[in-house]
């Protein structure tokens, strides 16, 4: 039997991850900073992990080697964005941003790798997003983010293949979760007033887009379908929008496609 290890189980694409694998009769390792433990089953391990604390990411592998003696996949998940005017965030807000989204999961991968190693097999799995390869305004430093993990995890995928660790990145659209209202940490001084008209609008329409965007479980599926098709691809994109967006961005040149956005968001 298979086990799947998932950072940021709570709630979104992360729990219906858990669920989708434990359905399917994987044992799942669910990890949150926060846990809360609704599920008593052999296959099922709720622990705590912090991606940002190294401590807390030691114990959570322990646990889980000791519950299902081995751990055959990483999702790595856990992530939120920061939105809003650049001019508006301090460095530590930054610093938080990629201590997350790039260093809390480069922390799982280096703790996760040497396992993997020695089993002589085991998988990674990369939620990065579409916008890893794309942009739009007031996600900068997320963007950022999702750029370096999708970089870091392209290169990755050369130097893991040679000891059967496969690696996969999952590039979703805009997914209904908790990310655009509860995660988000947004941030714009109403004080630098040359940015409210556009801010106003552009949250306005990216709001309304993502409330179009598709259930965590399409996310899932791309998960699932990824850890188990046995192959050796790389992307997953997941989301009409996302398959839309990065298909245009590849055949128009690069000012057409800007142009395009700043049209549909602030235009
Ligand atoms: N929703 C979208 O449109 C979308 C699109 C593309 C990519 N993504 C990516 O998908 C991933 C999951 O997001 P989601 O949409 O499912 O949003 P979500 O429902 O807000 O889930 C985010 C999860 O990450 C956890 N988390 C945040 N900081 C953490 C930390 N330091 N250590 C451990 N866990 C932490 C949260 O835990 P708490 O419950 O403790 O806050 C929560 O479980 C993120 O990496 C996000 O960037 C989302």
């Amino acid at each position: 039997m298979k086990t799947i290890l998932i950072t940021g189980a709570s709630t979104g694409i992360g729990r219906a991850t858990a669920e989708r694998f434990f359905a399917r009769g994987w044992n799942v390792v669910a990890t949150m900073r926060t846990p809360k433990s609704e599920r008593e089953h052999d296959r099922w391990l709720v622990t705590r992990l912090d991606v940002t604390d190294a401590d807390s990411i030691a114990s959570a592998l322990k646990a889980a080697n000791e519950r299902f003696g081995r751990i055959d996949a990483l999702v790595n998940n856990a992530g939120y964005g920061l939105v809003g005017t650049f001019e508006s965030m301090d460095e530590a807000r930054i610093r938080r941003q990629f201590e997350t989204n790039v260093f809390g999961l480069m922390r799982m991968c280096r703790a996760l790798i040497p396992q993997f190693r020695e089993q002589g097999e085991g998988m990674l799995i990369n939620v990065a997003s579409m916008g890893g390869r794309l942009t739009f305004p007031f996600y900068s430093v997320y963007h950022a983010t999702k750029w370096a993990v999708d970089g870091f995890t392209e290169a990755l995928a050369f130097e893991l293949a040679p000891l059967c660790i496969r690696v996969k990145l999952i590039e979703p659209g805009a997914i209904k979760t908790d990310f655009y209202e509860r995660s988000a940490d947004f941030v714009h001084d109403r004080a630098l007033s040359a940015y409210n008209a556009i801010v106003d609008k552009g949250m306005r329409r990216m709001r309304k887009a993502a409330s179009r965007g598709a259930a965590p479980e399409a996310v899932a599926d791309a998960i699932w379908k990824a850890a188990t098709d046995g192959s050796s691809r790389l992307r997953y994109v997941v989301g009409a929008d996302a398959k839309g967006l990065l298909a245009l961005r590849r055949v128009v040149p690069d000012g057409v496609y800007r142009r395009l956005i700043a049209k549909q968001l602030l235009g």
